[in-house]
Parts: C-alpha cells; structure tokens; sequence
C-alpha cells in the first residue's frame, strides 16, 4: 500500500463523492449527536479525518462560527464547500498534529478506525491536548459487524468496551448508539457512535 497521504490524495483526486462507501448526503447523525452534546453558536468544534463532509458548512449554517475541518488530504479539504470561506481547514496528519489551540467539541467520524495500535494512542493523545477540559467527543467507527477493509485499508472494529478502553479514564461515556451507513450502493455498514464527556 502507498502511504497514507498518498492514498488519500488519490482517492479523492480520482473518486467522486458518491463513489466512495462513507458517502452520506447529510450528516444527520453527526449533527444530532452534536447537537444533543449542547451547541451554542459559541461552540467550537473540529471535525477530524472531515474528508468532503459537508458537517462543517451545517454547523456554520447552523450558526456556529468557529468550525475547522482537519484532514490528511488536502485534495478532500480543497473541495469542501466552504460555506463562505468560514470553516478553518487544517490539513494535518491527526496522529502527530500539534494543536495549536483547543476546541470545545471533537467530531471524528470512520477516522479513528485506520489506525493501528500505536496510531490510535497518538490519535489519543492529540485529543487530550486539542480538548477544553470540560469538552465532548462525538466519535463514529466501525463496530465489530461492521467492515474488516474500507477504502482498501484493513480496519480496527471496535465494541463498547473496547472503545471505552481506549478513551480511557478520562472519559465517561453519555450515550452509545449502533447504526447501519448504506452506502450509495445500497451495502450496510455498522457503525458504533459513541458522545462522551471528558472528565475534569
Ligand atoms: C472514510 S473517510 C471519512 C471522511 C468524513 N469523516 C466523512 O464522514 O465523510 C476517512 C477520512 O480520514 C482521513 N484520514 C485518514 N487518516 C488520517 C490521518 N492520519 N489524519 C487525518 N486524516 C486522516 C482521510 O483522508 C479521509 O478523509
């Protein structure tokens, strides 16, 4: 396999949105689960892996003005709709980022399940320095029904109480949700969704 920004790039210069698996039309899920973490216009929020998601122009639309958008890609982040040039887009690599501030709410959503092992412990720990200490996670990855590969990449599948071992103590968890993504070719994708709570 290429590495991952290569084959990320490549995906997104070579596929269109509705080509690939995780497509949705609307991030309904995404913005509930945001939405029932408490929202004021004040919230920031980033949506980490944002891909093409159009989550970050519905929460500008839904009055929020401090939205970022961080993804591998820069080929995904130069064509998202840029909800009139409002939405921070940071092109990084999650696992080795350096924040350079923090948010109030963190979106992952078919992010956190590429990594391996040792990714996913950086990914961790770039959460904690990126979030507000009283912060919210909203965090959707593959359950263990779900896919063994997407996008030609192996997965790691996760259940609540693995997930809920890797966020560690420093979470509590507030809700736990399965839900099936059909793709745009009709193959269901099990998902589990996770809003916690960091601790203080
Ligand atoms: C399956 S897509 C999901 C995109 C988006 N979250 C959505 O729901 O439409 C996975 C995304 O994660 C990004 N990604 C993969 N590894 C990453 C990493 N290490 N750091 C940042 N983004 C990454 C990819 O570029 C891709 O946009």
């Amino acid at each position: 396999m290429s590495d991952p920004l290569s084959h990320w790039n490549q995906v997104y210069r070579e596929s269109r949105p509705e080509a690939t698996s995780w497509y949705e039309d609307s991030p309904l899920l995404s913005l509930d689960l945001l939405e029932r973490s408490g929202l004021t216009a004040d919230t920031s929020v980033i949506d980490v892996g944002a891909g093409r998601s159009p989550l970050g122009s519905a929460l500008i639309a839904r009055g929020l003005h401090d939205v970022s958008a961080l993804d591998i890609s820069s080929e995904a982040l130069a064509q998202l709709d840029d909800a009139g040039d409002t939405l921070q887009r940071i092109v990084a690599d999650v696992t080795t980022w350096e924040p350079p501030r923090q948010f109030d709410r963190w979106h992952d959503r078919a992010v956190l399940h590429f990594l391996t092992p040792r990714d996913a412990q950086a990914y961790r720990n770039v959460l904690l320095t990126a979030l507000v200490p009283d912060g919210r996670v909203v965090i959707g990855v593959f359950s263990t029904s779900g896919p063994e590969a997407c996008s030609g990449l192996r997965v790691t599948r996760y259940d609540e109480r693995s997930l809920e071992e890797f966020m560690g103590v420093e979470f509590e968890f507030l809700e736990t949700l399965r839900h099936t993504h059909l793709t745009p070719w009709g193959a269901p994708q099990d998902f589990l969704w996770i809003l916690a709570q960091r601790r203080t």
